[in-house]
């Protein structure tokens, strides 16, 4: 059941009434997905309380159910309303830049990548508050369902688009700045030869295409693209296009933030 009876459009925020209107037609069009659209979004007074309500249900377990993980989302929404804009900037990202995605509704009900993010959003506020074996038990619980391991004391920004999904890992000391996408199978990891603040940092615009690992920690500068099965090892200048293993420099990209045109091309 939603958490708030009563269903307010939104006019004040356009995501949450374009999902609304969108999710509606569907629900129209689709009389088996009328049930389950109810439940996940036209019960809700705000996109934080169908997100709260869906990541919940994938989440919860015989052991710590559903409703355990409901309230516990909820309060991090109450008292951290920056998780929400975090929230809204993640399914922009997607929408702009994932070709297959012409909706704010479909990453919200479906895109696992978004529901590993937002869980992790939501670790990452246990952490903060020093409830570290709930933010581990999160933590875990993504790593199950969805094959997604992000450490929550990892700082990572807001408008971050991860495609696919699977095998992500971004270990403890991960930072990724703003508007930074990457895809399947990438590994932001320790080299194992480092202690303390050992993961690398990836600032803001960079895109990394699947399967590329970057390890120990290493800087990748604004503007930067990571080539698919590339081992990054050492630093990569800002606006440079880097590949092979070990990595090295092989041309420039065309795009000041190549996350924000996914073009996975390396021109240079
Ligand atoms: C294998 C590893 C431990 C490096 O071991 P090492 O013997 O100390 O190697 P070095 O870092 O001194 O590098 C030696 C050479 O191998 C290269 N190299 C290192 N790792 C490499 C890799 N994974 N693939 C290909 N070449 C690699 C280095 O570029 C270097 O080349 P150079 O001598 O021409 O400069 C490390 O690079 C590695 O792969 N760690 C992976 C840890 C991991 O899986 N992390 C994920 C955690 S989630």
């Amino acid at each position: 059941m939603a958490s708030q009876d009563a269903v307010d459009p939104g006019s004040e925020d356009p995501i949450w009434s374009e999902i609304r209107k969108d999710v509606q037609g569907v629900s129209a069009g689709e009389s088996l997905l009328e049930r389950f659209l109810q439940a996940t979004v036209l019960e809700h007074a705000s996109l934080e309380s169908a997100l709260s309500f869906h990541l919940s249900n994938k989440l919860g377990s015989e052991m710590l159910p559903a409703e355990a993980f409901r309230q516990g989302i909820d309060e991090a929404f109450n008292s951290a309303p920056e998780i929400g804009e975090a929230v809204r900037a993640d399914l922009c990202a997607i929408r702009e830049r994932d070709p297959a995605c012409t909706s704010y509704w479909m990453p919200l009900l479906y895109f696992k990548g978004f529901h590993a993010l937002q869980a992790y959003r939501y670790a990452h506020w246990l952490w903060g508050a020093d409830r570290r074996a709930l933010a581990v038990h999160v933590q875990n619980r993504v790593s199950e369902i969805f094959g997604v391991d992000i450490h929550p004391a990892a700082t990572l920004g807001s408008g971050i688009f991860i495609d696919h999904a699977t095998s992500v890992v971004m270990g403890e000391t991960t930072v990724v700045e703003d508007d930074v996408s990457l895809l399947h199978e990438v590994t932001l990891g320790g080299t194992g030869k480092e202690t303390g603040d050992r993961h690398p940092k990836i600032r803001r615009g960079v895109l990394i295409c699947a399967g590329a690992k970057v390890l120990g920690n290493v800087e990748v500068g604004e503007g930067a693209k990571i080539a698919a099965g590339s081992v990054v090892l050492s630093d990569v200048p800002p606006h440079s296009t880097v590949a092979g293993i070990p990595a090295e420099i092989v041309g420039h990209p065309e795009a000041d933030q190549p996350a924000l045109e996914m073009n996975s091309g390396l021109g240079v």
